[in-house]
């Protein structure tokens, strides 16, 4: 039996008085037993908000990690300095990573390894643009992304991760992914790794990610290969991000 997972992902917004505040918010509407949510938080408000939310249920993730362990690598966070703040998730290769700051599968595939060498999860972020998905290029490009991962990595390195399939083309676009559409892509990508590893496939957390909003959580995360969600605008408003972790 998989354990959901809900992640909000903040990017680049808000101050530290919205980001405070948003974290409050978030924990005062969840109670003691609950489990299996988190918050990726910007680099400069991890620590604060690490501390708000210590002990209670709400997780701590960033949104990306250093592919390099530590050293002259200026601007970079590694991520023995995510631990020390008390992160537990870290998101690798988000698609905006990859297409705005040349992340490569290469260097995502390095990230995850630090993460993981460090006891942080990984969350490998992959998917298909609209072009790719029109060239039915969809399954070639997860197995690029997750191949990648895999060569450099190992299979059993997934054991300790999770997967979010995001499609380029349903991020911040108001546009999601049909259930079925999620669904065939999560199953796929759960059959691959299956191939080289049954027990590990099985408890794998694959998240959907991409316009994920309290109207259409609930039939998404109903999909049987659809362990949770990585959300995006809609975790911005505590509520919102509630209603969604709710209708798992
Ligand atoms: P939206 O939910 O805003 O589409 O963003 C999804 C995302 O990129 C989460 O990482």
């Amino acid at each position: 039996m998989r354990q959901p997972l809900v992640m909000g992902n903040w990017k680049m917004n808000g101050l530290r008085a919205d980001g405070l505040a948003l974290a409050q918010s978030i924990i005062d509407g969840l109670n003691a037993g609950d489990q299996g949510i988190a918050v990726c938080v910007p680099f400069v408000y991890i620590s604060e908000v690490g501390k708000l939310i210590e002990s209670t249920p709400l997780a701590l993730g960033s949104q990306n990690v250093a592919d390099q362990e530590k050293g002259a690598f200026t601007g970079e966070i590694s991520a023995s300095m995510l631990k020390d703040c008390g992160v537990t998730y870290a998101l690798v290769g988000h698609s905006e990573r990859r297409t705005c700051y040349a992340d490569t599968d290469q260097t995502v595939a390095a990230r995850f390894c630090q993460a993981q060498k460090e006891g942080v999860i990984p969350v490998l972020c992959i998917g298909e643009t609209l072009e790719e998905r029109e060239g039915d290029k969809t399954f070639a490009v997860i197995d690029e992304q997750l191949n990648a991962v895999i060569e450099m990595a190992g299979v059993e390195a997934l054991a300790n991760s999770v997967i979010a399939y995001e499609p380029v083309w349903a991020i911040g676009t108001g546009k999601t992914a049909s259930d079925e559409q999620a669904q065939e892509v999560h199953k796929y990508i759960r059959e691959k790794i299956a191939e080289k590893d049954a027990a590990i496939a099985e408890q794998l957390q694959i998240l959907y990610g991409g316009s994920v909003k309290p109207n259409n959580a609930k039939a998404l995360f109903s999909m049987p290969d659809i362990d949770g969600g990585l959300i995006g605008g809609a975790s911005l408003d505590a509520e919102s991000f509630l209603s969604i972790y709710r209708s798992i």
